[in-house]
């Protein structure tokens, strides 16, 4: 017989099979109870609730009882019986429970007890064993779900983009370089520079921070593709929105102006949040009652008002709001904040860029709303943006959630050759290296655009948690790259 012939605790709480035999499989969450029965709490990670084995001594070995510790692995086989005891409608009584894996209770060390994140950021190889930390991955994956099936639905093409790259497609000079040059004795060039021509790929090679520039090379040809995958950017900026490793999903389209861009890029954000909402409630609820019990500890004038599930509610069944940056430079001119110098960037001249502060101050106290910033100074924006006709400003679009900030960035692109290797020559973007990119304005250019959305992002607005380190598996920041 083989081994799996579980039924998941997922399929026995939907619809208890009274009477049946059948197997559970998963991980003992606490076990509790006297000399004549014992209670055991066990999760197997399909669903949040813990499914109740009885075990009872005359049937179970003594020596098998004290190996049910939390922690421990187990198979129990039995019968499913309308359970008498309440808050669950059935449970397991076992004919037989093998132990798959013993968890020393000396060493195991998650408890069941609260543990602060941080202290599970620190075992993050076990975290995923809590309530908290397999409730947020059941929603992450329903979210990534949710974003393909968006994309499939609409007859936009996956396209799975390099992730060795020799661009920097932002420009910002934050990669992670590739190489397999001795870094202890690299090859020199005649005039003193490590010699890349001997490197792997024979060139200077990075890490991709976007998937864009190919992204677009596709829609120029499927005409509307998306790419989800790994991003990488060695900024060094250590807070609870930046990962250096982390999630992009990056839509390009042919035909699509600026409005058609953003229209599409709020439409998306709203499918995917109800995709939660509808598919992920019972692990929301569980989300919302611990992000309640969190903000619960905060002073009262820095708690948010609505709840998770409302929170999202709101922003499903709303309007963004849609300005250009210019306005937004009038608000926060004349705001309270930065009339009092409570700003730690004070705003006092157009061109400024914005800060986190600035961005969750329109949101979360001006308009209370998400917010679509459109039509950026072109100087503080990257190369590729399409230049307006005021020659000041690009149609640039950075959307800005309640508890995020920028949650999405994106443009329509500049598709005018000799505008856009105009504006390179401007910013020292070499166009030699670029030839590729270039090629699609020179052959059979479209108007198109595209927008990029922060994953991780979104699964922290969508579960609620707080610090972005809490949302992937294993964070990778500032030094730290353990597990
Ligand atoms: O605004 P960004 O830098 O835009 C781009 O990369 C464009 N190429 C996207 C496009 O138009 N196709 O990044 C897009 C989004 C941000 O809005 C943010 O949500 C997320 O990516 N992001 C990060 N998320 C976590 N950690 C970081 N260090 C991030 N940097 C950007
Ligand atoms: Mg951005």
């Amino acid at each position: 017989m083989a081994f799996n012939k579980r039924v998941k605790i997922k399929t026995i709480l939907e619809q208890p099979p009274i009477g049946s035999e059948v197997t559970l499989m998963g991980w003992i969450r606490t076990k509790r109870g006297n000399k004549n029965v014992s209670f055991i709490a066990l999760n197997d990670g399909s669903i949040l609730t813990n499914y109740q084995v009885v075990a009872d001594p005359s049937l179970i070995s003594e020596e098998v009882l004290k190996k049910c510790s939390t922690g421990a692995c187990i198979k129990a086989s039995g019968i499913v019986t309308a359970s008498q005891g309440s808050g669950q409608n059935s449970e397991l009584i076992a004919s037989t429970i093998e132990i798959l894996g013993e968890a020393d209770p000396e060493k195991y060390p998650l408890q069941p007890k609260k543990h602060s994140l941080e202290f599970l950021r620190e075992i993050a190889h076990l975290r995923m064993r809590t309530n908290t930390f397999s409730a947020v991955f059941r929603v992450r994956h329903a979210l990534a779900f949710a974003v393909n099936k968006y994309f499939n639905d609409k007859g936009f093409f996956y396209i799975h983009t390099p992730i060795i790259t020799a661009s920097d497609a932002e420009g910002a000079g934050e990669t992670f370089k590739v190489t397999t040059l001795n870094l202890n004795n690299p090859p020199k060039t005649a005039d003193g520079k490590i010699d890349y021509k001997q490197d792997f790929f024979e060139r200077e090679t990075n890490l991709t921070v976007s998937g864009q520039l190919e992204g677009e090379l596709a829609a120029m040809a499927l005409a509307e593709i998306y790419t989800f995958g790994p991003t990488f950017r060695a900024e060094n900026s250590n807070t609870t929105r930046h990962l250096a490793e982390f999630w992009m999903i990056e839509p390009e389209m042919a035909f699509y102006d600026a409005e058609d861009n953003a229209d599409l890029a709020e439409d998306f954000l709203k499918y995917v949040i109800n995709y939660a909402l509808e598919n992920c409630k019972e692990d929301l609820q569980f989300l919302e009652g611990r992000l309640a019990e969190e903000e619960s500890a905060k002073p009262a004038d820095q708690r948010t008002e609505l709840g998770l599930i409302d929170k999202l509610k709101f922003v499903s069944e709303n309007d963004f709001i849609r300005i250009t940056y210019t306005e937004a430079i009038d608000i926060l001119r004349n705001s309270n904040p930065n009339k009092k110098k409570k700003f730690q960037y004070l705003i006092d001249a157009w061109g400024a860029d914005l800060q986190s502060e600035h961005e969750r101050f329109l949101v979360e106290k001006h308009f209370k709303k998400p917010v679509i910033l459109t039509d950026y100074p072109k100087e503080i924006k990257s190369f590729y943006m399409r230049q307006n006709d005021d020659g000041k400003t690009v149609a640039a679009m950075d959307i800005l959630f309640p508890g995020i900030g920028e949650i999405v960035g994106g443009s329509q692109r500049e598709e005018r050759l000799d505008v856009l290797t105009k504006r390179m020559e401007e910013m020292n973007i070499p166009q030699e290296e670029m030839w590729w990119y270039l090629d699609t304005r020179r052959f059979g250019a479209t108007p198109h655009a595209g927008f990029g959305l922060g994953f991780e992002r979104m699964v922290q607005f969508v579960t609620g948690m707080g610090n972005i380190r809490d949302v992937i598996a294993f964070p990778r920041t500032p030094g730290n790259a353990e597990f």
